[in-house]
Parts: C-alpha cells; structure tokens; sequence
C-alpha cells in the first residue's frame, strides 16, 4: 500500500509535464484538455482524486495536496488559454471580405488512365470475357519465345527491353514485361480452353521519350481460344469495341500488320480529329491483333488443328488520349493537379 502514494505522486508529475507542454491553439484544443484533465467524469485529476480514500490514513493529507496543486496548474492554463482566445479576437477592419473563401478540402478524382481502363475492362466484361493477370517482371521465354519471337528478333534488342541485372549469365534472362502478351502465355498453361479473357497491365519499354510514346504504359490484352474461332469474331469484337469506346460514328480503319505470335495480323486505327492539323487530324494505331500463332499453340501444348483462337493488345494511353482529348502522354505521369483534377 506504501506504494500507491509513490505512484500517485509519479503520476501527478508526468501530467504536470503534459500540462507545461499543451499547445492550446483553437477552442477545440482547450475543450480537449479540459475533459483530459479536469472532465467532471474521465478527467484524468478527477480520477486520482477517488482514489484517495484507497490510501493508508497517512498518506491521503500529501496526496491531496499534491493533486491541488495539479488541478491548480491546469485550471491556470486553461483559463490563460481561454484569456488569450478572446483577447485576440480578429481584427475585422482588416479582414477583406470581398476574397474568396479558402478552400480546404479538395475533392479527389480518378486518373484518366484509370478512367480509361474501367470504361475497356467493363465493354469486355459485357462481351463475357474474365480478367487474368501476370507479373510485371517476366522472363525470356514467356515474353518473347513462347510468343515465337525468333531468337535474332529486333524486339529482344537493349533498344526496346528493360533488362533487370543478371547474377550469373546461365540464369535465364529477366526483364520488365515489354508487353501484356506473356499473360496469353501463363493463361493458356495454366488452364484448358476455351479461353475468353482480357489482361489488363503496366508494360515496360526502353523507349525515346515522346509525346506519343512514354518507358511506362498500360495495355489490355485479350486471347479467345475455342474450337472455331475464326478472324471475322476477332473483327466483329473490335469494330463493337471501338463504337462502345470512342462512340458510334467513331472513324477507324483495319490494316494488316506483322507479330510474331498471331498470323494473319492486323492493327486497328482511330482517326483523331485535330482541327490544327494541315489534314484535320490524322489516323491513330491503336491495338494489335490477329489469329494466334499455331506455334504459340504449340508452345502451351494445345493441338493448333483443333484449336483456333485470336488476341489483341491494346494501349490503354493513346484510345485515353483520343477520348479526353489529351495530346501529350507524358502529361498522365507527370501528377501535376491541375492536368489530373479535369477528370
Ligand atoms: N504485344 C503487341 C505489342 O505490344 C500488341 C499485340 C499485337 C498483342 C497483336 C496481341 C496481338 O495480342 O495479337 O505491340
């Protein structure tokens, strides 16, 4: 019991120095400290008040001096906090009225990428395909040999990959993803057809810096494997994507192109109205697509006559840029508030 008065006067010290040291700056900080200290319920002083009676006979007279003297000190803050609040009142003969009030509070808006990409992954959700994923760091044979890229391929140069440090040249090599296609890969490995999905994700490049072309950026692909599969369901998906996308009398043009991994291979372009422009505009790649490979079929152990299938990829800056009418790509990494708060 000799204890309790030691501890209540050890007590009483640590909240003296809280008391020295409380910044009571607005009247909610003052209403705070009072029902900390002195609140007729919880205050922590009214608290060791009661316990007085608990102590030995002795010892209740030093007790309850020392918690006076407590309570003493807090009332005197709180009274020349309350002093100072009203005898600094603002000076109104110096307040300009006409401004405009300060806005503290901000209100948050999504980033365009992010905009654009829920608008693609909900018009591919409404066709019936799922989302798959995949790592960001990928290794060689899923981001290039399984997608046929022939070992001399241009893509696999220093230009274009980011290439992570090797420990020891026998491991195989590790790079940022160059694109989403590897998620075809993983997928089809890790399931059995039929396949309907897109892959929505960052790509890595090691790219020039340009208004059209940045070193980070998103694409959506998308693999649909089943037995007869043919182009014109690619073709019919893309046009249905485009017109939800950009809008029904959106302009586009369907061209033949060259991948590795689909054969045949065609791009999709949108034509970006550009009043400024000598030609009113001019055309946009926009995705890559075709009818997969049967070598990539071959490569994740599906049988190429029975299996057909097509994918596409596409950026996910450029179709933002088109429908935001954004004109540089650098302006969605840079965080400036001003850019982003439009959205
Ligand atoms: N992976 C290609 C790229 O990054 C885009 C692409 C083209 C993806 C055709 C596809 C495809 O799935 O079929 O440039």
């Amino acid at each position: 019991m000799g204890t309790s008065l030691e501890r209540l006067i050890a007590t009483t010290e640590e909240l003296s120095t809280e008391i020295l040291r409380a910044q009571l700056d607005t009247p909610s900080d003052i209403e705070a400290f009072r029902i900390r200290f002195i609140g007729q319920k919880r205050g922590l002083i009214t608290q060791l008040f009661k316990q007085i009676p608990r102590l030995p006979k002795e010892d209740r007279r030093t007790a309850g001096q020392v918690l006076n003297a407590l309570r003493k000190k807090a009332q005197a803050t709180l009274d020349s906090a309350h002093q100072k609040s009203v005898s600094d009142p603002v000076n109104l003969s110096e307040i300009d009225l006409t401004l405009p009030g300060r806005k503290n509070q901000w209100t948050g808006s999504r980033h365009p990428i992010t905009l654009a990409l829920s608008r693609i992954t909900d018009i591919f959700h409404r066709m019936g395909f799922t989302i798959a994923e995949g790592p960001e760091m990928e290794d060689d044979w899923h981001n290039f040999t399984a997608l046929n890229f022939p070992e001399d391929h241009p893509a696999r140069d220093m230009q274009d990959t980011l290439f992570i440090d090797e420990k020891s040249p026998d491991q195989p090599r590790i790079m940022m993803r160059t694109h989403t296609s590897p998620v075809q890969i993983r997928t089809m490995m890790a399931g059995e057809p039929p396949f309907r999905l897109i892959a929505p994700g960052r790509v890595y490049r090691n790219e020039a810096i340009t208004y059209k072309s940045y070193c980070l950026f998103h694409q959506v692909e998308g693999l649909v494997v089943d037995e007869g599969i043919t182009m014109a369901d690619l073709k019919d998906t893309l046009y249905r994507f485009a017109r939800a996308f950009f809008g029904e009398d959106v302009k586009l043009r369907y061209r033949s192109s060259f991948f590795p991994f689909t054969e045949p291979s065609a791009e999709l372009d949108i034509w970006w109205n550009l009043p400024d422009h000598p030609d009113g505009g001019r055309w946009m790649e926009i995705l890559g697509s075709g009818m997969v490979h049967p070598n990539v079929l071959e490569a994740v152990g599906l049988d190429p006559e029975r299996y057909t299938g097509y994918a596409f990829g596409m950026g996910v800056e450029r179709p933002a840029m088109l429908r935001y009418d954004i004109k540089d790509i650098r302006l969605f990494y840079e965080n400036d508030v001003r850019f982003l708060a439009q959205f």
